[in-house]
């Protein structure tokens, strides 16, 4: 039988919400991951390094006790970040950084930034104490495209913010276009980009034909074939500015199956067998390790893992529906079938 054996990996871009959804969640992901990268976007916002506190310890809380696993906290960028909140969080090792999401351009996301050109400061402060700034990158003016939301925040404030602050780390999260590839290659050293499983495999296609689909239904939204093909070029290319982040973003079947469904794909009970799936798809599974386990801990300045997960080549199919929090959930890829399976995990 065919097996992958490859360094413990880690997830850079994740959603966990909070409450009762935390039991199936946290071991979701850490079945697989040793660490994620927490987004921030709870109802209130993780802000201070306070609350970023008081939700790790939910989340560990949550963690089954023959489970490992490493929650690295993010806090939840405003118009009034303060410079002491930053210093606080950079005297804080289980911060990894701040989250800036453009007010209004996805999920709880009311409370961003709402003129990103005044943030000039804070960008410095982080710049100075070693704080990265992972970017939510889509401009949310109604008169622009969808589909160009990615590339106009790009040209009008990413160029700007990189160039300005040459010490600051930057991630682009979740890329969606060939535009932010381009942008991320080219850019300097402490420029990278995390990559989710629904852009490798799909693109608006798989939103649309045939029907909506809400459960590939994710922000920023899939976008064009070729520009699925430039993220997927940029995932096997080899080149270190290009990791995993799931952003497996749950949200329960009533709330994608709506008149106004939300945005997000609950991928973690399949996220590194999905990856597998893009990988062998492209005959590039020797590049997997890499974009998976190495590259993200090597960017954020982190240790490798030191123990392993195994894949399987064994066909499973995705369970169609999950139960937690009394509620069900549609998983992405749910009711599909997947080539690797996880065969062996010490956690
Ligand atoms: C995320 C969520 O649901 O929190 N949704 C999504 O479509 N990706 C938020 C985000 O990362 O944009
Ligand atoms: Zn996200």
């Amino acid at each position: 039988m065919q097996t992958i054996t490859m360094i413990r990996p880690d997830d850079w871009h994740l959603h966990l919400r909070d409450g009762a959804l935390l039991h199936e969640t946290v071991p979701a992901t850490a079945r697989v991951f040793h660490r994620a990268v927490v987004m921030p976007n709870l109802v209130p916002p993780v802000t201070t390094v306070k609350a970023a506190m008081a939700y790790r310890e939910r989340i560990l809380a949550a963690l089954p006790a023959a489970m490992t696993f490493q929650p690295l906290m993010t806090l939840y960028l405003t118009q009034t970040t303060s410079v002491d909140e930053i210093r606080a969080a950079a005297e804080n090792p289980h911060v990894i950084g701040f989250k800036l999401y453009p007010a209004g351009a996805t999920t709880n996301s009311s409370a961003g930034v709402t003129a990103v050109a005044e943030m000039g400061y804070v960008f410095e402060a982080m710049a100075e104490f070693g704080v990265p700034l992972l970017i939510h990158g889509e401009v949310t003016e109604s008169h622009i495209d969808i589909f160009d939301r990615e590339k106009v925040f790009i040209d009008r404030y990413l160029r700007h913010i990189v160039e300005q602050h040459p010490r600051l780390k930057v991630i682009l999260e979740h890329i969606t276009t060939a535009d932010a590839a381009d942008f991320v290659r080219e850019a300097r050293d402490g420029v990278a980009a995390t990559i989710t499983p629904q852009h490798l495999l799909m693109n608006r296609n798989d939103l649309l034909v045939g029907g909506v689909r809400p459960h590939n239904f994710c922000l920023p939204v899939l976008k064009r074939r070729s520009h699925q093909e430039a993220l997927q070029q940029a995932a096997i290319s080899g080149n270190p500015k290009f990791f995993l982040g799931t952003d497996s973003a749950p949200h329960a079947r009533h709330k994608k199956e709506a008149a106004c469904g939300c945005a997000g794909c609950y991928s973690a009970p399949a996220a590194i067998e999905l990856y597998a799936e893009f990988f062998a798809q492209m005959d590039a599974l020797d590049k997997l390790e890499n974009f998976a386990s190495r590259f993200g801990a090597e960017f954020y300045g982190f240790p490798l893992n030191t123990d392993t997960i195994t894949l399987v080549k064994q066909e499973w199919t995705v369970p169609e529906l999950i139960h937690a929090d009394d509620e069900p959930f549609v998983p992405y890829w749910a009711g599909e079938s997947l080539m690797w399976t996880l065969a062996d995990s010490s956690n």
